[in-house]
């Protein structure tokens, strides 16, 4: 039920500048000085657009991986005014991409236009990290199973690369709230999820799942008590290298 390493992902939403690679080669210094977390661990940062190729060309890593936060549907070129393409990521850097954060769901993404969204990252090569959770009105009304059902239904299918594909279960109430849900859920949820996987999708392979919502590093130590959570996906606490080392450090401890 567990995978083998445990993932650090930061996702920046709409922060940084150049200036902030600095906040990265901090935690680049802190891998190279402590590999017993290292070699556990994979991180990566999911950075704005607008970063993605000066960082992955300024800091060659083998500890950090770069991705976005969203792509378009259509996979290489198109009329589409303000939009960014999974081939367009993948010739700057990017080895990673968000697809169906909750952020972008509000904005107007579907579960069939995350799917095809996801279609095209995969065909570019591009690791996905899929996020599924439910809001606040959903878990009141005891929905928060059916919802995330409906989200691996409809924008997975069998004939993808799973060894490409992370999920996230990312509940939208905890999301930059400081709330999250009691741990035994976070625990069933996430079992939830890899059976469902397994279920809908008819495969052997247990996927990886993270947790994101509100983590920081005092709540980390709860969460790392539950073997099943295969990482992490951190929005405000990533985007200060002190906060991010200490998830980490606070993790293993
Ligand atoms: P916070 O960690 O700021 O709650 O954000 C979580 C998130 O949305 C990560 O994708």
């Amino acid at each position: 039920m567990t995978n083998k390493f445990k993932y650090f992902i930061g996702n920046w939403k709409m922060f940084g500048n150049l200036a902030s690679l600095n906040s990265i080669k901090q935690v680049h210094n802190f891998c190279l000085k402590f590999k017993k977390y290292t070699s556990k661990s994979k991180i990566i940062y999911c950075v704005p657009y607008t970063l993605i190729y000066f960082f992955s060309q300024k800091l060659k890593s083998k500890f950090i991986s770069f991705g976005a936060q969203n792509c378009h549907f259509v996979e290489t070129f198109g009329p589409y005014t303000g939009s960014v393409s999974a081939s367009m990521l993948k010739k700057v850097g990017a080895k990673y991409v968000i697809i169906g954060h909750s952020e972008n769901r509000f904005e107007g993404d579907t579960n069939k236009l995350i799917k095809q969204k996801i279609e095209s990252a995969l065909k570019q090569n591009l690791n996905v990290i899929f996020c599924v959770g439910e809001t606040l009105k959903e878990k009141n009304k005891g929905k928060t199973f059916k919802v995330i059902k409906n989200q691996i239904k409809s924008s997975l299918s069998k004939k993808y690369n799973f060894n490409k594909i992370i999920l996230a279960y990312e509940p939208v109430w905890a999301i930059g709230t400081g709330k999250i849900p009691k741990i035994q859920t976070v625990k069933k949820t996430i079992i939830f999820i890899k059976n469902q996987f397994q279920k809908i999708l008819k495969v052997k392979k247990t996927p990886v799942v993270l947790y994101g919502g509100s983590v920081n590093n005092s709540n980390i130590r709860m969460f790392s008590s539950i073997s099943e959570i295969d990482g992490f996906l951190i929005g405000g606490a990533s985007q200060s290298s002190k906060k991010f080392i200490d998830i980490i450090k606070n993790y293993y401890k």
